[in-house]
C-alpha cells in the first residue's frame, strides 16, 4: 500500500507570503463538493508556506484505485471506511493544509478525530447548493454521489449543520475569487493566545 505525500507547493515571493499560524500544525478545509477545498487549498499552503494534501488523492494513492472504482466495487459504506483511515493517516502530517472530502464530515468518528487531534483548525468554505452544483457540472471530476441531483440536495442539507458546527471558521465564497477567499481565511485565524502574567498580590 503506498500513500500520497504532500504536495510541495511553489514558494511565492516573499513579500506575498504570510506567517504560518505558529501554534497551529494542520488546517483543514471542509464543505460540499465543489466548495473549492483543493483549489483554496493550494492557494493557501503556498501563500504559508505549507505543503497541500487532498484526502481524496490520499485515499486513491493509499488504494491504488480511483474514487468511482471504490463506490463501485466495494460500495459507499466500504468506501467511507477507508476514507476514515485515510483521514487518521492525513492527520499524521505537520504544516499541513488538508482538503477533506465532501461527505467526510458525516462520520461522528472523522469529527471526533479532527477535534482532538491538536494544532488542528477547521474552515468551512460555504456556498448554496444550486451554486455548488453547478460549479460541480463545470467541473471534469467524476463524482458518484452527484448523479441524481435531489439525492445530492438532501446530502448537502444534512451536511450543512456539520460543517458549520465543526468549523472554527466560516467563509462564504460564492461572491469572492479563490484569492479573496484566501485573504478573509487568513484574517480569520484564530490568533495565538497571548499569556498573561500573573498578577502579584
Ligand atoms: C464525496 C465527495 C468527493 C469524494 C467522493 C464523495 C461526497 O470529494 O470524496 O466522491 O460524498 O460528498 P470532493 O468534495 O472533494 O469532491
Amino acid at each position: 500500500m503506498t500513500s500520497t505525500q504532500p504536495e510541495i507547493q511553489p514558494k511565492p515571493q516573499t513579500e506575498t507570503m504570510t506567517q504560518a499560524p505558529t501554534h497551529l500544525k494542520r488546517l483543514i478545509l471542509t464543505g460540499f463538493m465543489g466548495a473549492g477545498k483543493s483549489t483554496i487549498g493550494r492557494l493557501l499552503a503556498a501563500r504559508i508556506g505549507w505543503n497541500f494534501l487532498d484526502l481524496d488523492a490520499h485515499l486513491e494513492s493509499r488504494t491504488n484505485a480511483t474514487i468511482p472504482q471504490l463506490f463501485e466495487q466495494h460500495g459507499e459504506a466500504r468506501f467511507r471506511r477507508l476514507e476514515s483511515t485515510a483521514l487518521a493517516s492525513a492527520l499524521g502530517y505537520s504544516n499541513i493544509v488538508l482538503a477533506l472530502g465532501g461527505g467526510t464530515p458525516e462520520d461522528l468518528t472523522n469529527r471526533l478525530l479532527l477535534e482532538q487531534t491538536p494544532a488542528t483548525f477547521t474552515i468551512f468554505l460555504d456556498a448554496p447548493f444550486p451554486t455548488l452544483f453547478d460549479r460541480c457540472m463545470l467541473q471534469e471530476i467524476a463524482r458518484p454521489v452527484l448523479t441524481d441531483p435531489a439525492a445530492a440536495q438532501l446530502r448537502f442539507e444534512r451536511r450543512h449543520p456539520l460543517y458549520r458546527r465543526m468549523a472554527g471558521l466560516t467563509i462564504a465564497t460564492s461572491d469572492q475569487t479563490p484569492t479573496q477567499t484566501v485573504e478573509a481565511l487568513l484574517l480569520g485565524l484564530p490568533k495565538p493566545q497571548t499569556q498573561t502574567p500573573h498578577s502579584r498580590t
